[in-house]
């Protein structure tokens, strides 16, 4: 059985952790600060393995070398937004967080492949794979599919028909300025284009672009975790599984798609080696306008790293 640790047993860790226990992916071990918040979760999970049918090892923990010798590692330890909020406030907190979690990683679990959960995510990446060291392939972050779930949910609840029939690719940073694309977009095989008009798609990519945030307005004590786990739980799968599954997630980028030194929203394949590869598809001017102006946001929250890397 594989190994997987998931660090913060908050919403989105407990609840990556329930989809990867009900699909019996690999044992798990949750790692929080909270003193007794994950073992409560974690046997409170084995209580319901036997209705569930789930037969892996789940264990809750407050000491990060117990995630020795993980196949991967899910980073979500870091503080939700509230309303009123941007991702990019939560960086100065979830960058210490984060540099504490990767020092962890680098000892203990050094051949695991990291997926980076924690908010803002593609600059929360890029702390995590400076802070391991780790190949540019083991540091991957999440959000590319959750993003792109939420604008297949959307087309699916327009056109009345089967989410899971619905693909769609969702690229750019993991902000407001995402980049849906509705040409890359089908249902049942059908471009997307051919089946709703200009208007009735830019209100689907609108209400995708803020899909986070309208949860965080209903919850309004934090952000969302059923669909961003459903996210992690996928993403952990194809890496376990070496499924080689074509997904958006967020790599660091050596000139692909024109950028470079930033995390950033692509399509990848996504295996045992963790981001294999690249896929780099054509853009027409107006989408590489957006990626771009996407990847503008990246690179000042990046400056803002920086900064709080070397202040003054
Ligand atoms: P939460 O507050 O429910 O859970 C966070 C957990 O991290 C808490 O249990 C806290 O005790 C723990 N924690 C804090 N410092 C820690 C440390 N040093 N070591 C271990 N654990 C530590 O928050 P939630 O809703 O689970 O969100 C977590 C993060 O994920 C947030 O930054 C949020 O913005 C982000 N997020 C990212 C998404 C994405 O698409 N990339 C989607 C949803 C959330
Ligand atoms: C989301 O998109 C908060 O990033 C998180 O729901």
């Amino acid at each position: 059985m594989s190994k997987v640790s998931v660090i913060g047993a908050g919403n989105v860790g407990a609840t990556a952790v329930y989809y990867i226990a009900e699909k019996n992916i690999a044992d798990i071990v949750m790692v929080d600060v909270v003193e007794g918040l994950p073992q409560s979760k974690a046997l409170d999970f084995l209580h319901a393995a036997p209705l569930r049918q789930y037969n892996v090892s789940i264990r809750g923990t407050n000491d990060y070398s117990q995630i020795e010798g993980s196949d991967v590692v899910v980073h979500t330890a870091g503080i939700p937004r509230k309303p009123g909020m941007d991702r990019m406030d939560l960086l100065k907190t979830n960058v210490q967080i984060a540099k504490e979690a990767a020092q962890a990683i680098e000892k203990y679990a050094p051949d695991a492949i990291v997926i980076v959960v924690a908010n803002p995510l593609d600059v929360i990446a890029m702390t995590v794979l400076r802070e391991t060291g780790f190949a540019l392939k083991r540091v991957v972050g999440m959000a590319g599919i959750l993003d792109s779930t939420r604008f297949r949910y959307f087309i699916a609840e327009k056109l009345n028909v089967l989410p899971s029939d619905v693909f769609a690719m969702v690229l750019g940073g993991h902000g407001d300025s995402m980049v849906p694309l509705p040409r890359y977009t089908s249902v049942g095989g059908f471009p997307l284009t051919e089946l709703l008009t200009p208007d009735e798609i830019e209100q689907l990519v609108n209400r995708t672009r803020k899909g986070g945030g309208e949860i965080v307005s209903y919850l309004k004590k934090g952000s969302a975790f059923y669909a961003p786990g459903a996210s992690v739980a996928k993403m952990v799968e194809a890496v376990v599984k070496d499924e080689k599954r074509i997904a958006a997630a967020s790599a660091y980028l050596r000139g692909e798609y024109g950028h470079e030194g930033i995390f950033l929203g692509v399509p990848v394949l996504l295996g045992k080696h963790g981001v294999e590869r690249i896929i780099e598809v054509e853009l027409s001017d107006e989408e590489k306008a957006a990626l771009d102006d996407s990847a503008t946001h990246v690179h000042e929250g990046v400056e803002t790293l920086e900064s709080i890397y070397s202040p003054g």
